[in-house]
């Protein structure tokens, strides 16, 4: 087994978060994100919980801190809590210093309570928007209902919550003020996301994408926002916001590049790792994993792709660029 703490790019960028999707499906079509009629992994290339469980040990071990699990909406695969259980314990060693989760927070009333238990402490649900309609025109299938009932039950069991709006030209943009004020009045941090060119969807995405640097030019209107250091660990820049003394982030792939400071890389269901969301090259993790009951060909395989991780991505959004920037959909590799 390699050295703990050894993961170490060829930029000097240490490896110390890893964000793991634990399946491409979604109860949610997002219009942004996928295609109405999606070709999902058949069950058999899924890697099982204890497989997945194994290589995040492996991760941890060569040094890994914090560990996201995303999808997909990773709270609807089967038995997903006995995967939180399991990684619980490197939280109760110390071995990890946090456990969290991305959701569309339509299964949180139902886990909310388990996953506090086990040790989550904050989680990021994604919203784009307060209004009924609005959101089940935007997730196609989603239930706003639900994911209102699921905020709740987060928040009464104790979990800090953290909203992700990607901000869509002509959709929500008028209601981001309003979201502000009510993420901040529940005592919710809220983030924007520019969209990013990533697998075929049905819509043009020059037509959704806003540069957040228009937004926030617009915000500055009506709110006084100060550049504050506060960090998550993600590529998220926070600002403070005066009158609703709540924070903002702000994650532009597209405007402002954060990938210097890139400190992870993503584990999909199937046991691929992909070193950088926004570039094609991966590694395969599952036959390593697969051919030997000890670790160290998968250490060495997971060496040898960091190793290779890229300075960065190179997404662009416009009328020119007809092809997304990859093939594959956010929902391979969560966000
Ligand atoms: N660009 C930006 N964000 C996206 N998400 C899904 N697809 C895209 C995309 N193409 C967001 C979701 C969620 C997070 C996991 O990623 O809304 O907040
Ligand atoms: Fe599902 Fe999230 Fe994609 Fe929406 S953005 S379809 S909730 S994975």
């Amino acid at each position: 087994m390699n050295q703990a703490g050894s993961m170490i790019d060829p930029f000097g960028r240490a490896i110390t978060y890893l964000r793991v999707s634990v399946t491409d499906r979604c109860d949610f079509r997002c219009v942004y994100c996928m295609a109405e009629d999606m070709h999902f992994l058949p069950k058999k290339d899924l890697l099982s919980l204890e497989e997945l469980e194994r290589l995040c040990a492996v991760f941890i071990e060569k040094g890994v801190r914090r560990l996201r699990l995303t999808g997909g909406e990773p709270l609807v695969r089967k038995n997903i809590m006995h995967l939180v259980r399991q990684l619980s314990r490197h939280l109760q060693t110390g071995a990890l210093d946090e456990l969290t989760l991305t959701t569309n927070g339509s299964q949180l009333a139902r886990f909310a309570a388990e996953l506090a238990d086990c040790g989550v402490k904050r989680i990021n649900v994604s919203l784009d928007t307060l209004d009924a309609e609005k959101f089940r025109a935007i997730t196609r299938w989603g239930v706003f209902d639900k994911v209102m009932q699921g905020i709740e039950a987060a928040q009464a069991a104790g979990l800090k919550i953290k909203l992700n709006t990607v901000a869509l030209k002509g959709f929500n943009e008028d209601e981001i003020p309003e979201m502000l004020r009510w993420a901040h009045g529940r005592g919710m941090d809220l983030t924007v996301i520019e969209t990013m060119p990533m697998g075929e969807i049905d819509a043009d995405r020059t037509d959704q994408y806003l540069p957040l640097s228009e937004l926030r030019a617009r915000l500055e209107r009506q709110f006084t926002l100060t550049d504050i250091p506060y960090k998550t660990g993600g590529p998220a820049r926070y600002v403070e916001v005066m009158e609703t003394a709540g924070r903002l982030g702000f994650i532009t792939p597209l405007t402002h590049n954060f990938c210097e400071s890139c400190n992870r890389v993503r584990l999909t269901c199937t046991g691929t790792l992909y070193m950088c969301l926004g570039q094609e090259d991966a590694a395969d993790l599952r036959a390593p994993l697969r051919s030997s009951e000890g670790n160290d060909l998968v250490s060495n395989a997971i060496d040898e792709a960091i190793g290779r991780k890229p300075k960065g991505h190179d997404f662009v959004i416009d009328r020119t660029t007809k092809r997304p920037a990859v093939s594959r959909h956010m929902s391979v590799t969560g966000g």
